[in-house]
């Protein structure tokens, strides 16, 4: 089938672009000597992290337990770390059982109260668990701080049924690196093992050897690109493989063109650009802006474009985030020069517990 013989709003990803994405960054890694853990939330398929995982991965990130089910379920099941605070006894006994499943699985704490929570479970169901403790790194998000890292890791080094696998943080900018050293230098101090030293984000990911500690880097959004990512320069238009073909459904006037695709089909996330707020870059055209949406329409400023859009042309949306507009779909259709080749179920959007 041709790509144009899709129905609109539809998500595809350019499988050109994709394998060009997940060879440069693997290479990257490769040659710095870093482990690549692709974090799925972006894609939510299992073709890609199958894809992710045969080209030299050394295992996967899955921000939700229930994320991290659907990868092992799929048959990835090599090695899995959630980089979350795993609390409450309904998801301690599914990640228990999906211990069982994975030949290594790692979960992160910043509390006593998780690292608490973690052991009771796992000594009464009988496994190990592998924790690393979340450092804050500059997001203000979760994450403990270096001398707390240490009673944390003093704690799960004692607690039964976990075993102490090192620190985690996100993002990891190279300006963070005096902290990670300070921090594995009181590991050392100490007698406590870090095997895993963990960074994360597509920003820095291309810096991850200005942090020569890291073992590993957590990066979601490398595959695909996306507006924010095409504007710092990350990615190029042809490397940007997630796209969104939406269809013009009205052109009130000569300024405005609608399209059939809102906050259900590209997410809610804005993004601030030079030429105001904007929900998604359109390759066709530009000169246009992308600037509100309902939920079900797509409002484009086209004054600036000479030649303009019609109603019935479809166009190509670059979405800002790329990881909530996935979760707004079923399915994902791979195309290779138009042609569609697969289409992809997402199995793990909305997977959120
Ligand atoms: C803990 C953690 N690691 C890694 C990532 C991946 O970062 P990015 O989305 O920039 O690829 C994220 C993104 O939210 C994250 O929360």
């Amino acid at each position: 089938m041709h790509i144009d013989e899709l129905d609109t709003p539809v998500l595809t990803i350019d499988l050109d672009a994709l394998e060009t994405n997940l060879d440069r960054y693997q290479a990257y890694y490769t040659k710095h000597g870093i482990g690549l853990r692709p974090h799925i939330k972006t894609h939510k398929t299992l073709a890609i992290a199958h894809m992710q995982m045969a080209k030299g991965a050394i295992g996967l990130t899955c921000q939700k337990l229930g994320e991290a089910e659907v990868m092992v379920g799929g048959g990835l099941n090599k090695d899995i770390l959630i980089p979350f605070n795993i609390i409450g006894k309904q998801k301690l006994d599914r990640l228990t059982a999906l211990a069982r499943r994975t030949e290594k699985l790692t979960v992160a704490a910043d509390s006593a109260y998780t690292i608490n929570g973690l052991s009771a479970a796992a000594a009464a169901d009988g496994v190990t668990l592998g924790v690393v403790i979340e450092v804050e790194t500059g997001s203000n998000r979760t994450g403990v701080t270096a001398q707390e890292a240490v009673e944390l890791g003093q704690l799960i080094d004692k607690s039964p049924g976990l075993e102490l696998r090192g620190i985690m943080g996100f993002p990891t900018a190279p300006s963070v690196r005096p902290l990670i050293q300070e921090i594995l230098s009181l590991f050392d101090q100490h007698g406590l093992p870090h095997p895993i030293v963990s960074g994360g984000s597509t920003g820095y990911a291309m810096q991850a050897h200005e942090i020569p500690e890291l073992t590993e880097y957590r990066s979601g959004e490398y595959p695909v690109g996306g507006y924010g990512h095409l504007v710092a320069g990350r990615h190029t238009v042809e490397q940007c493989a997630l796209r969104v073909i939406a269809t013009v459904v009205s052109r009130p006037n000569d300024d405005r063109v609608v399209l059939d695709g809102g906050s259900k089909t590209m997410s809610a996330s804005i993004m601030q650009t030079d030429k105001g707020p904007s929900i998604g870059y359109i390759v066709e055209y530009p000169e246009a802006r992308f600037y509100a949406f309902s939920e079900e329409h797509g409002h484009v400023d086209i004054s600036a474009c000479t030649k303009k859009p019609v109603i019935g042309e479809r166009v190509q949306v670059l979405p800002v985030h790329p990881c909530p507009c996935v979760n707004e779909h079923n399915e994902l259709v791979a195309t290779r020069k138009g042609r569609v080749e697969a289409v992809w179920p997402i199995y793990a959007r909305g997977k959120i517990r």
